[in-house]
């Protein structure tokens, strides 16, 4: 089967499908400020209608699908979801990001149902400040899922914490220890900045991330390898001695857009070209007017050609360049 290479030469296989906007968790640097109007029922794809879409993406050439939200564990019916997509001839690899809150009741459940791997966002390791960085008190639970994840098979579970200056930085080291005891990739992520959320002060809270290695260094020698031109966004290393590994995702010092491999479908069935960029390509209408599988592997490819060389973190004015909120995208 044909893939899909855009006009630099990359090659776009993988999907990520938000399959709500919806999320049980206000992270700081995510929860829109103020709040937002949650999309209605009614222009939110169903089920039937994403799986359609991605027999229309596994045609075009997509081999790997990220299901996200907002929390995508909150959406009704997510195991049959994935059950559906797990399914369909051609799919390679289907994951999930969730930030763990109902991963100790649906890991087994979800892996039966085709999932093979999910990364769980969580930013620091002490309950008073899960509190306030997430604004519940459900730390023991997202901690008792990715156990859980883990026992099933999930493997390797990924843990995404995102670095704040000032609010988790002083656990960078312990989380480092995490991937000693446990066979989990502990990836440190440099924050981007995002619009309209509770963090408005991106310049004092970004830590970049050579100096997040230094840090990872006092609990470790680590030989971190020239970056490769993988589409894994994620530079990986062990040390010495642990179970799990260590990984960086750096999208401002290390930007990966040279070899981005992704499309992302919103909730609202629109394919978005790149996480920084308002373009978007409705295919809910296409679909809708009931246009063949062959019509609607043609947007995809359509999407896939419109995708820009990279993304335009590093302005000052982002805001105008985002379109929507993180919450509303699944990072
Ligand atoms: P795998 O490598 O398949 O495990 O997934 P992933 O790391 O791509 O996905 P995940 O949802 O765990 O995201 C990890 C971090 O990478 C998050 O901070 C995302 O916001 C960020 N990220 C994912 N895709 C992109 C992208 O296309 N551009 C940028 N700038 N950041 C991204
Ligand atoms: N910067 C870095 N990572 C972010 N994520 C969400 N918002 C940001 C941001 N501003 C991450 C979450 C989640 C992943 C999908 O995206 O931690 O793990």
């Amino acid at each position: 089967m044909k893939g899909i290479v855009d006009r630099f030469d990359r090659r776009i296989d993988y999907l990520r499908i938000s399959i709500t906007d919806h999320c049980n968790l206000k992270c700081l640097y995510c929860t829109p400020f103020g709040g937002r109007d949650r999309l209605a029922h009614s222009e939110i794809l169903s089920y039937e209608e994403i799986a359609r879409l991605m027999l229309a993406a596994v045609q075009a050439g997509i081999r790997k699908v990220r299901v996200t939200g907002g929390e995508p564990l909150m959406r009704k019916g997510v195991v049959e979801l994935c059950r559906m997509l797990s399914g369909i001839e051609g799919l390679e690899s289907l994951t999930l990001t969730t930030n763990g809150v109902y991963l100790q009741e649906l890991a087994p459940q979800l892996h039966d149902a085709g999932v093979q791997r999910v990364n769980v966002s969580l930013d620091t390791l002490r309950p008073e400040r899960f509190k306030k960085i997430t604004g519940h008190n459900l730390l023991s639970k997202v901690l008792s899922g990715i156990k859980r994840a883990e026992e099933v098979g999930l493997h390797p579970v990924k843990i995404n914490t995102v670095v704040m200056r000032g609010i988790n930085d002083d656990e960078i080291e312990d989380f480092a220890r995490l991937s000693l005891k446990k066979p989990y990739q502990v990836r440190f992520i440099e924050l981007m900045r995002t619009n309209g959320c509770g963090l408005d002060d991106h310049e004092s809270l970004f830590m970049p991330v050579e100096e997040i290695v230094k840090v990872v260094r006092r609990v470790g020698e680590l030989s971190l390898g020239p970056a490769v031109d993988s589409p894994d966004p994620a530079r990986l290393c062990s040390l010495p001695g642990g179970f799990g590994r260590v990984g960086f995702i750096a999208p401002l010092s290390w930007h990966f857009c040279g070899s981005c491999n992704r499309l992302r479908l919103t909730a609202d069935g629109k394919l978005r070209t790149c996480l920084f960029s308002e373009k978007e390509i409705d295919i809910k209408g296409p679909l809708r007017a009931g246009d063949s599988i062959a019509e609607l592997a043609d947007i995809f490819r359509l999407a896939a050609a419109q995708k820009p060389h990279g993304h335009s973190l590093d302005r000052t004015d982002i805001e105008k360049h985002f379109g929507r909120d993180m919450q509303a995208i699944g990072g």
